[in-house]
């Protein structure tokens, strides 16, 4: 007997409830805390956007050499360049973060993927966050706008089908090095 729906949750409740640590981690960045306190400027905004640009950038330069079936909508994930529009720089001009995490297998793509995929929906949040506080709108952050919902939950299905039971381990490893890779790069480096 096949038991699809909790197959289903199966996956994105583990990613869930074992990255959580690592989200609430990346809270401690100088950004975030500034978020939270009402404090944004645009010097800080425009520092993170380059870091997550340093991050963001060889992970889908990794994304690139996978041709995944196009119910993923791979090509419409692609949101670096947003990044070097808002900060109307040159892509030669930002550091690139040199320690990702392995990326040699789809699952360990799979894993990293929730990770960049699931900061689409911090993105909404901050977007509000930034009118409030009167600087301007940024494209990487308002990302896929109205279809930020639909995007992650198309996302979160094509997940819940690519998962099994053989590769659910390796694709939450792969989701908390690379948090752990992010918050390492953002935070400390
Ligand atoms: C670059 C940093 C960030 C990354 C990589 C990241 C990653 C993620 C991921 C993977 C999820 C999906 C969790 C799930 O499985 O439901 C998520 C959800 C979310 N994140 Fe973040 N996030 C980041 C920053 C932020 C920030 C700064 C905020 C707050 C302003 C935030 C707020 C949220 C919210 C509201 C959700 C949705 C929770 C829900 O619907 O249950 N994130 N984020």
């Amino acid at each position: 007997m096949s038991l699809p729906s909790s197959a289903v949750s199966g996956i994105l409740q583990r990613l869930r409830t074992e990255t959580r640590p690592y989200h609430d981690a990346l809270e401690l960045n100088q950004f975030n805390q500034n978020l939270e306190a009402g404090t944004l400027s645009e010097a800080t905004t425009t520092h993170f956007l380059a870091k997550m640009y340093g991050f963001l950038k060889p992970y889908e330069d990794r994304l690139r050499h996978y041709t995944l079936p196009p119910s993923w909508q791979q090509e419409q994930r692609y949101r670096a360049h947003l990044i070097l529009e808002d900060l109307g720089t040159d892509a030669a001009a930002l550091p690139l973060c040199p320690a990702l995490p392995p990326l040699d297998t789809l699952p360990q793509l799979l894993g990293a993927m929730y990770v960049m995929e699931g900061s689409t929906l911090g993105g909404q949040v901050i977007a509000r966050q930034l009118v409030k506080a009167n600087i301007p709108t940024r494209a990487y952050f308002t990302g896929y706008a109205e279809r930020t919902g639909p995007m992650w939950k198309s996302f979160c299905q094509q997940l819940s089908a690519a998962a099994a039971p053989e590769n659910e381990d390796e694709i939450v490893q792969s989701a908390s090095r690379t948090f752990q890779h992010l918050e390492t790069w953002l935070n400390k480096a």
